[in-house]
Order: structure tokens, then C-alpha cells, then sequence
């Protein structure tokens, strides 16, 4: 009765709403239950400080995956948004996959639906579909090899020099990777709206009063910020740039999440998160993976739901060009 009520509660919000009573210790019974329940919180690089800080791992997309591939709990808790929970359930479909809340999507992923990328694919026939990890499980099933910011341009290289590809859903992203390959590749029409929305006049604003800071850019930004970057590369890419340039001074051009991490691995040196164009907006803050909440996470914990369900003809097909990722991922080492 209990569970359905729950269930019930989880159609109506997409999150379980039960707050822990004013006596619990929240960060203790979340402890408590992942090592009960065998749990692991994979916590991506947008979440909030406090997530990233009780998350048994933080990554980058392709890292998420290849630790969901390659865990041995029970259940796996994603604090992230729903192509990546989606991804983890592929990767381990026969374990229990948490996501607090079902309503954590992705503009991305968004801007490409699925019958019309499919229309899109039959309209370009004999080309190889490369697709961008934030894409929903349905397209995923329409593509022959999957990819991340980290491996986007070593899966492109993968193929033979002529072969024609369809790249999909981020045009940023998929142009950066064309002008660096040089590869015949048509790119559908999607973007993010975190990533479009950095603006190129106030970033160089900012450059006049930090003349000696490194800009550093997503390559899901558009091409006027990527040529004013000096560092474009995946969360990871850009963490480990901050540590590794002998530069104090960053100006970020990525969702703010990824700072807590920065800040961490480089305390006395500053970052200052790239301005978007509309100045009165959280908008370096994607709404979807600030979703999560620490009181979310304990009710997904304590009641096991949201859970993240996929048919097995969807795990079947969908699997197929993220194992093609990961195989080249793993032989390059990546
Ligand atoms: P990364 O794969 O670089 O972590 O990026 C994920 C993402 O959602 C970027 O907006
Ligand atoms: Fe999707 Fe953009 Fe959010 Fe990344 S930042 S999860 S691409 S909406």
C-alpha cells in the first residue's frame, strides 16, 4: 500500500516527495543505506557541490559509463539527468537503476526526435550515424556508434577516411570535430541552451579585466566563443587543463557545477563563470541537473524509486553503439 502510494506519488511529480523527518540525520542514512543496499552514486560534473561531495564517483559521460559497465553493487544511483541514467541501465541492465528525478532532461537531447532523425537517416542513405551521448535511448537505437565530448574525435578518426557520416544531435560539437578531421560529415541541427548561451562581447569584457586568465570552453559552445578559447574540451578535459596550465585565472564557458570540482583540485586559483548574454538569468546553470537534491536522493535511496525502465529490445539495440564506444574507448585507452 505503502510502495503504491509512492508509485503513485512518482507518476504525478517524477520524484518521490516524502521529506525526511525533522529528527534524521540525512547525510548519515544516505550513508547508511548505500553500504545496506549496496549503492553507488555516480554524480556527474554539473551536479551540486554537496552531490559531488557524497557521490562515490564524479565524472565526465564516458567515465560515468565505463564505471556503470564495470561496477559490482546491486544498484546504481545516478545524480545526473536521464540520457546518462538511461546509459547506465543499458550498461547494466540487470541491476536496479535509481535517478531522483524523472524529470531531469536534457534541451540537447531534446532537439532531436526521434522520427525525425529516422526520416533524417533514410533521407542520407549509406552513411555511418555518429551519435552524441545526450541523446535519448530511442536514438540511440538508430545509431552505429556512440560518443562523448572526451572521445568524439577518436571515434570519428576510427572510421575510414571516406566514409560519409551523420553526426547528431550537437552541430557546435559536430562542426569543431569536422574542422579538426576534416571528415565528410553532416551534422543534424541541435544545441544546448546552457551552452548557447555564453555571450562572446561580455566574455571579452572580462578578459579586459583579467588580461592574464585562460578562457576555457565546452566544445557544446558556439564557434565564436570556441575561437577565443585557449582550452576546448569535455569536463574532464577541462578540469584536468586547470590543473595542469600554469595560468590563476580561468574564465569558465561550461555549466557551473564543474567549478566545485576545480576549486577543489586547484584551491588558491580562481574561476570565474563565462557571462551569458542575458545578465539576469541563472542560465550557466542547467535546470535539469540542478534537479537533484540531496533530500531526493535520500528518498530514492530509502523507497528505490524513481527506477529507470527500458525494454529489452530498446537495451538490446541501444547497447550496441555505446559497447562500439566503449571498445574503442578502452583500446585508446581513453
Ligand atoms: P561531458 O561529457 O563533457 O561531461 O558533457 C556532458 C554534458 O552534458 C555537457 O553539456
Ligand atoms: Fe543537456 Fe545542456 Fe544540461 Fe548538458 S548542460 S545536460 S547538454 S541541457
Amino acid at each position: 500500500m505503502i510502495k503504491e502510494n509512492i508509485v503513485n506519488i512518482i507518476n504525478k511529480f517524477g520524484f518521490c516527495n516524502i521529506e525526511p523527518g525533522p529528527s534524521i540525520d540525512i547525510l548519515g542514512d544516505i550513508k547508511n543505506m548505500k553500504k545496506e543496499k549496496d549503492v553507488i552514486i555516480l554524480a556527474h560534473y554539473y551536479q551540486k557541490g554537496e552531490i559531488q561531495d557524497i557521490a562515490d564517483y564524479v565524472g565526465d559521460s564516458l567515465a560515468l559509463a565505463q564505471i556503470a559497465k564495470n561496477d559490482n553493487s546491486k544498484m546504481i544511483l545516478l545524480a545526473g539527468v536521464n540520457f546518462m541514467a538511461e546509459t547506465v541501465k543499458i550498461l547494466a541492465p540487470e541491476k536496479k537503476v535509481l535517478i531522483p528525478d524523472l524529470n531531469a532532461g536534457c534541451s540537447l537531447a531534446d532537439s532531436c526526435p526521434p522520427q525525425k532523425f529516422k526520416e533524417f537517416i533514410d533521407a542520407h542513405p549509406n552513411h555511418t550515424v555518429i551519435s552524441y551521448v545526450n541523446t535519448t535511448a530511442e536514438i540511440k537505437t538508430l545509431t552505429d556508434i556512440i560518443c562523448t565530448s572526451t572521445n568524439a574525435l577518436q571515434i570519428i578518426e576510427s572510421l575510414p577516411e571516406d566514409e560519409k557520416i551523420i553526426f547528431a544531435p550537437d552541430k557546435n560539437l559536430g562542426n569543431y570535430i569536422q574542422s579538426i578531421s576534416g571528415r565528410d560529415m553532416i551534422i543534424w541541427d541541435g544545441a544546448c541552451h546552457v551552452h548557447e548561451e555564453f555571450s562572446l562581447e561580455k566574455i571579452l569584457e572580462l578578459k579586459k579585466k583579467y588580461p592574464k586568465a585562460k578562457i576555457i570552453a565546452h566544445p557544446e559552445c558556439e564557434k565564436p566563443i570556441q575561437i577565443i578559447a585557449d582550452h576546448i574540451g569535455s569536463t574532464s578535459s577541462l578540469i584536468k587543463f586547470t590543473i595542469q596550465d600554469k595560468a590563476n585565472e580561468f574564465i569558465i564557458a561550461t555549466e557551473s557545477g564543474i567549478i566545485h570540482q576545480m576549486k577543489k583540485e586547484n584551491p588558491y586559483k580562481t574561476f570565474i563563470p563565462a557571462p551569458p548574454k542575458d545578465s539576469t538569468c541563472a542560465c550557466n546553470d542547467c535546470e535539469y541537473m540542478k534537479l537533484t537534491s540531496i533530500k531526493k536522493i535520500w528518498a530514492t535511496l530509502k523507497y528505490e524509486i524513481p527506477e529507470i525502465v527500458l525494454s529489452n529490445e530498446i537495451i538490446e539495440k541501444a547497447g550496441h553503439p555505446i559497447h562500439r564506444m566503449l571498445k574503442i574507448s578502452d583500446e585508446l585507452g581513453l
